[in-house]
């Protein structure tokens, strides 16, 4: 049972955090989050699975009520949330479109926005793994070369704190959004703090590979690029982006 009120519980453990809150059986206040340090089925994009080892990883996340029409954006407003969290241990990661939060040219954290959706309203879950006390050894093991954690980036944070910070930091962002829009402010943020824009990348879609140019982000979200003299757009949800020398 949680404390269902917008403030952050903290669970010994959980399947998976996302699946925790998509399927809790009441009504659920928006903001209200869950930690553990102990996920055993995390989830991640594109159909992957969140590996984790206990004590290790932080899985956080968290639900807000939208309608349907405001969704799109989420994934990379929660990426900018972390990253601001992470600023006030006086860390500065990176996104990597679309929401990879990258450390030293490698992979801190994930995120991965689910809902369910009734009628013109969903319950959004952003659901956070941020890599704690992973070692470049444990990595190599789990063949996750472009991996780090805050442990290699030596910086002791504890869990719960930053679980709150990050909480805190993606109610602010989210109320941003509410108010303002995406297509002012915060796409100017997110596109300072892409890593992609301007570069060569690789777009992998469920069935092909595209060589094409970063250029930008619309008023929706979507990765503008360039391939073959035309501008197209990707959707986070379809394809993941990697830069033609490698991770980024
Ligand atoms: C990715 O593929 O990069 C996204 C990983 C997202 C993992 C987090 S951990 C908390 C939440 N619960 C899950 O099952 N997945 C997300």
């Amino acid at each position: 049972m949680i404390k269902n009120s917008g403030g952050i519980n903290y669970l010994d453990k959980a399947e998976s955090t996302n699946t925790y809150l998509l399927n809790y059986p009441e009504k659920i206040e928006c903001g209200t989050a869950v930690y553990t340090l102990n996920q055993t089925k995390g989830r991640g994009r594109l159909g992957r699975s969140w590996e984790e080892q206990k004590g290790k990883n932080l899985a956080i996340s968290a639900v807000y009520n939208l309608p349907v029409n405001k969704l799109a954006p989420m994934p990379l407003i929660a990426g900018m949330a972390v990253v601001k969290a992470l600023s006030s241990w006086e860390l500065y990661p990176q996104l990597k479109w679309s929401n990879d939060v990258i450390l030293n040219g490698k992979k801190l954290a994930g995120i991965l926005c689910e809902s369910r959706i009734e009628g013109r309203c969903a319950r959004l879950v952003v659901g956070i793994g941020i890599n704690l006390g992973k070692t470049t050894e444990d990595f190599a093991a789990e063949n996750l070369q472009h991996a780090t954690s805050l442990l290699i980036a030596g910086a002791d944070i504890p869990p719960g704190e930053l679980a709150e910070a990050v909480a805190k930091s993606l109610g602010k962002y989210i109320e941003i959004y509410i108010s303002e829009g995406f297509e002012s402010e915060l796409k100017d943020e997110y596109e300072s703090l892409c890593v992609n824009i301007g570069k060569d990348v690789i777009i992998h879609k469920k069935d092909e590979t595209v060589e094409a140019k970063a250029i930008g982000i619309s008023p929706d979200g979507a990765l503008i690029y360039e391939a073959g003299g035309k501008e197209m757009l990707a959707y986070g949800g379809e394809v993941s982006v990697r830069g033609l020398e490698g991770y980024i």
